[in-house]
């Protein structure tokens, strides 16, 4: 089957298993990564095949949804491809990116090993900050049933995949654990350029949020 037969077959399965899904990692969300990543993919000279089967499959299922487990994402995408003849070096590759793509902590290394990793990475990330990163947060934290923000709960910058697996700090936290550190953490050099007006904008929105917030005043009513 042609490639590109293969991709358009595949998306329309993705888009039946994950329509309504709402906790950010919806459809939208991966047709989102996906045109970023070809976007990303064509300037960077990227292997567009690989690059857009991974994007596709990149979320088919998550091991934050899973306990835990990192091993079904590339399973259930392995299983997808072979259904569809993908040549087995290229399953590989897309699984290979897909069981290490995902950020698992402030202080946890997700290097990737190839071009097409970087981008897909890149991608994925960009989707997770700016104005469409805020709304993805909350629709998280609300499915996860955290809360919006207590000033009383500080962040954490977490060393391990567990501890930040098993963090159930508030939302805002979330900010100042991942989504603030991104920008800099770009692979490539267009996503970076990217990234800059995102990450401005989700400066610009906490800075709105904790003046709104009036914690100062708050604290001065000295509840307890
Ligand atoms: P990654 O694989 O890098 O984690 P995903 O595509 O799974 O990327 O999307 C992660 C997104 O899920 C985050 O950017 C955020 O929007 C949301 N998310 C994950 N953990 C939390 C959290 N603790 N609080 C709020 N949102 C979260
Ligand atoms: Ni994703």
């Amino acid at each position: 089957m042609k490639k590109e037969v293969i991709i358009k077959k595949l998306a329309k399965e993705v888009k039946n298993k994950l329509n309504n899904e709402c906790s950010g990692h919806d459809w939208w969300h991966v047709y989102r990564v996906w045109n970023l990543a070809k976007q990303i993919g064509r300037k960077e000279k990227a292997d567009m095949y690989i690059v857009e089967l991974t994007a596709l499959l990149h979320d088919i299922a998550d091991w934050k949804f899973y306990d835990g487990d990192e091993t079904i994402g590339p399973k259930l995408a392995r299983k997808i491809l072979t259904s569809h003849n993908v040549p087995r070096n290229i399953i590989d590759h897309v699984c290979e990116i897909i069981a290490t793509m995902s950020f698992k902590g402030a202080d946890v290394k997700t290097k990737m090993k190839t071009l097409e990793g970087c981008v897909v990475q890149d991608a994925d990330r960009l989707d997770a900050i700016g104005a469409i990163g805020i709304a993805r947060a909350f629709a998280y934290g609300g499915h996860k049933g955290r809360t919006i923000y207590d000033p009383q709960r500080k962040p954490t910058l977490h060393k391990t995949k567990d501890a930040y697996f098993k963090n159930e700090g508030p939302t805002l936290n979330h900010f100042y654990e991942k989504l603030l550190l991104l920008k800099d953490r770009m692979n490539t050099k267009t996503a970076k350029e990217l990234a800059i007006k995102r990450h401005k904008f989700m400066e610009k929105y906490l800075e709105n949020f904790l003046e709104e917030w009036q914690e100062k005043l708050i604290n001065n009513l000295s509840i307890s």
